[in-house]
């Protein structure tokens, strides 16, 4: 088995799902594109394989993992008592970004679950990681390729220098089509409750099942461990605000960078501004997200400041993730 801490070399970065599907069924962890981020995956049936994930990431070993599965017709293996509404957010939104949490039958291994009576389950929609699912004769665990509580990657290259010296290869997708995390769907009987915003809108959840609810944390429940305020974060210390102006008014001394939605109507003295979208699409912005988090905490900025989106929408995804990155 490969070694994963005494490698010396960096992660071979390809696009042969032949050597990925070598390396996983080796018991090897490899990156995997999605659509929305990059994943660090193994095989979900393999504990040693798994528990590798922890180990690259130094992600705490409670933090349940995503299932992803090459189709639906694979969810049967895994899942019990899907409800009505979740067979039509299946059909509208796999493969897609929309992860459910579903009754896990005996077959999904501890280490996924870690007591939970729920799974995560996903189907992915990128065409390498689907080929490379139909290869596989099992599921794949996979959570966002990055450290632990860092920016997730939307580009290989950012897996590559995150976690490039722990894993054998990285499976090249290009850019995420959408940048930013699934969403996270549970069910109480036939009512959507969403756990994680993310690339599907709550508004486009409710086009299909009526009003949806939100899971309200409880400090005290271990319902959904993973779901951790500080998150996302950049290691610059990063400020969130409504009126940027006045925030870069307070700090003049310090080295600022700036992530806007849109290009701001004034040419501002400031080191490095990364603007979303141009003409403020808020799609647009999403998919740009993480990678301009990753250049401006490139920088050797004392600060970040980002300006706060739009609150609709997927706008309303790109906020929490804003929001967790802001917390110290
Ligand atoms: O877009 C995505 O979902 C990406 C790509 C790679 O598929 N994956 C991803 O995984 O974002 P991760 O591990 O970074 O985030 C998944 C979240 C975590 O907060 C985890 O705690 C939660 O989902 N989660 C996983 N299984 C769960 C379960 N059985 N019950 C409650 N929460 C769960
Ligand atoms: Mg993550």
């Amino acid at each position: 088995v490969y070694p994963i801490f005494a490698q010396s070399s960096m992660a071979e970065l390809g696009t042969d799902i032949h050597k990925a599907a070598a390396f996983l069924k080796q018991g090897n962890p490899v990156a995997i594109p999605t659509e929305t981020v990059y994943g660090l995956a193994a095989n979900a049936l393999d504990e040693k394989a798994v528990r590798k994930i922890y180990e690259v990431k130094n992600r705490p070993l409670h933090n349940p993992l995503i299932l992803h599965l090459s189709g639906k017709e694979e969810l049967d293996k895994y899942v019990n008592d899907i409800p009505t509404v979740a067979h039509q957010l299946i059909e509208h939104f796999w493969p897609g970004p929309l992860t459910l949490l579903l009754q896990k039958k005996e077959t999904v291994p501890e280490i996924i679950t870690h007591g939970m009576p729920r799974v995560a389950v996903r189907v992915p929609n990128h065409p390498l990681t689907l080929e490379l699912l139909k290869n596989l004769s099992f599921p794949l665990a996979a959570p966002s390729a990055n450290p632990s509580g860092y920016i997730s990657p939307t580009q290989a290259e950012h897996v590559q220098q995150q976690i490039g010296t722990k894993i054998p290869y990285i499976l090249d997708g290009g850019n995420c089509t959408q940048g930013i995390e699934s969403t996270i769907v549970g069910f109480d009987n036939n009512e959507v409750i969403i756990y994680r915003l993310g690339a599907v809108s709550m508004e486009e959840i409710e086009n299909i099942t009526g009003d949806v609810s939100f899971y309200i944390r409880d400090e005290n429940t271990p319902q959904a461990p993973g779901m951790l305020l500080k998150h996302y974060s950049p290691r610059t210390p990063f400020y969130l605000t409504e009126d940027y102006l006045l925030t870069i008014k307070n700090m003049e001394e310090k080295k600022i960078g700036l992530l806007l939605f849109k290009q701001p109507k004034i040419n501002l003295n400031i080191t490095q501004q990364e603007v979303l979208s141009v003409n403020g699409n808020l799609k647009e912005a999403a998919s740009n997200l993480y990678a301009a988090m990753h250049r401006l905490d490139a920088a050797n900025l004392d600060v970040i400041i980002a300006e706060k989106f739009p609150d609709d929408g997927i706008g309303k995804a790109i906020n929490d993730r804003l929001e967790r990155a802001a917390v110290r």
